[in-house]
């Protein structure tokens, strides 16, 4: 019979899971049978997590408990501290939250992967991101808060102060909304190593390797530096013209799977319009969206162009003054509890990934 080839595994189903639905045609996204837009808009990201970790969200003992465990495993363990001062200045932020969370894989993590470990995993990887940032300056470390939450705390790390209400709640919804989408490349890789047996650590460093890819991992700076040319609402309109005469894409808009509104997009909005007298650049933000979907429909009729995720992903990371070279690593520091949620369903069922291939080498002379 002969072999048919599935390049990038389109199509095939690989697993079963209760973790999410990523629905494109109806642009619906669901985590654990709840819209992922109303979690992000009336949930903290702990609370997230536990449901993603355990099929339920937790009751206020829980969240409680779960909230002083992040707490308890922000801190850096002490030859995390010493290896961000040893590693290469010029490697790559991905590639250090990489090694990081490898080198925290000790003797303990073992084969099947367990909650608590999920839980050390998740809260240190924005520490790591906000230490190396500031090594990299010649500053001193800001040591985690002793009480806010999680992603209040990574801009408090990042910044040294307490961070406005406002830009926690929106970086939390970011958070939510980008913690888990299906078997998309890292989760798969994440999968492929736990089916192994492996431990978690090995897992996720395997997933991070696959995030850091830019087809992965996206390139929200297009966004930014779109806005950055458009400037002021005033320009929004002229500047988008010119770019469809010439034929040019509008970054953040259209996207392979949604063919209809990215429900990421939509409640990052929703966000967003909320704020938009706080901060004048998620108000540009807005008034470009609005303009763009306007002339897209006139220049592109039938298309069915809308705001993909990274459109409002760029506008809230720009919003919270977050650089530029962080949005990976941000990305990443979200989307570690889907990673770690998929490694656990994995355990619970597993059967070791071993598809094949078609040998095309040609056969020995003799
Ligand atoms: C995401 C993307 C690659 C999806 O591509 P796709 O589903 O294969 O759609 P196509 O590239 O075939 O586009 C279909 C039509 O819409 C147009 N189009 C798609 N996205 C557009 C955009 N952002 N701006 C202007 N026109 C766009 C194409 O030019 C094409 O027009 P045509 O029919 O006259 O040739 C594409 O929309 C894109 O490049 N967007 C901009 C970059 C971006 O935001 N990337 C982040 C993705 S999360």
């Amino acid at each position: 019979m002969e072999q048919m080839i599935i390049k990038g595994l389109e199509g095939i189903t690989v697993a079963a899971t209760n973790i999410s639905l990523v629905d494109g045609d109806h642009g619906r996204l669901v985590y654990r049978a709840y819209w992922a837009k109303d979690l992000a808009l009336q949930h903290d990201f702990e609370e997230v997590c536990y449901l993603l970790w355990h099929g339920r969200l937790p009751n206020e003992i829980e969240l409680k408990k779960l909230k002083n465990d992040f707490r308890e495993q922000r801190r850096l363990p002490a030859h995390l501290v010493e290896l961000l001062k040893i590693l290469p200045e010029n490697m790559p932020m991905m590639s250090v939250i990489r090694t990081c969370i490898s080198a925290m894989g000790d003797g303990s993590y073992q084969w099947p992967p367990k909650v608590e470990e999920a839980i050390k995993i998740t809260a240190v990887l924005p520490t790591i991101i906000a230490a190396r940032s500031h090594l990299l300056k010649g500053e001193n470390v800001i040591d985690p808060h002793e009480t806010l939450d999680h992603v209040a705390n990574f801009l408090y790390m990042l910044n040294g102060e307490i961070p406005l209400g406002a830009h926690s709640k929106v970086l939390n919804a970011y958070f939510v909304l980008t913690m888990e989408h299906g078997m998309n490349a890292s989760t798969f890789s994440s999968r492929v190593i736990a089916s192994t047996e492996s431990d978690i650590v090995s897992a996720i460093t395997g997933a991070i390797g696959a995030m850091k890819g830019p087809l992965h991992g996206g390139a929200p700076s297009e966004v930014t530096a779109m806005l950055d040319e458009i400037g002021s609402k005033e320009n929004a309109e002229g500047w988008i013209r010119e770019q469809l005469e010439k034929g040019k894409k509008l970054m953040g808009f259209g996207h392979r799977i949604y063919k209809t509104r990215d429900p990421r997009a939509e409640a990052l909005k929703e966000m967003t319009s909320q704020l938009t007298k706080e901060d004048p650049w998620l108000d540009l933000a807005v008034h470009v969206e609005a303009e763009a979907i306007r002339l897209l429909e006139e220049y592109k009729p039938g298309r069915k162009l809308y705001t993909n995720v990274e459109f409002y992903a760029a506008a809230v990371l720009r919003a919270v003054n977050m650089p530029a070279e962080l949005f990976t690593p941000t990305f990443t520091s979200s989307r570690v509890a889907g990673w770690t949620a998929n490694v656990m369903e994995q355990s619970l069922d597993n059967r070791i990934y071993r598809p094949s291939s078609l040998y095309n080498g040609g056969m020995p002379k003799d």
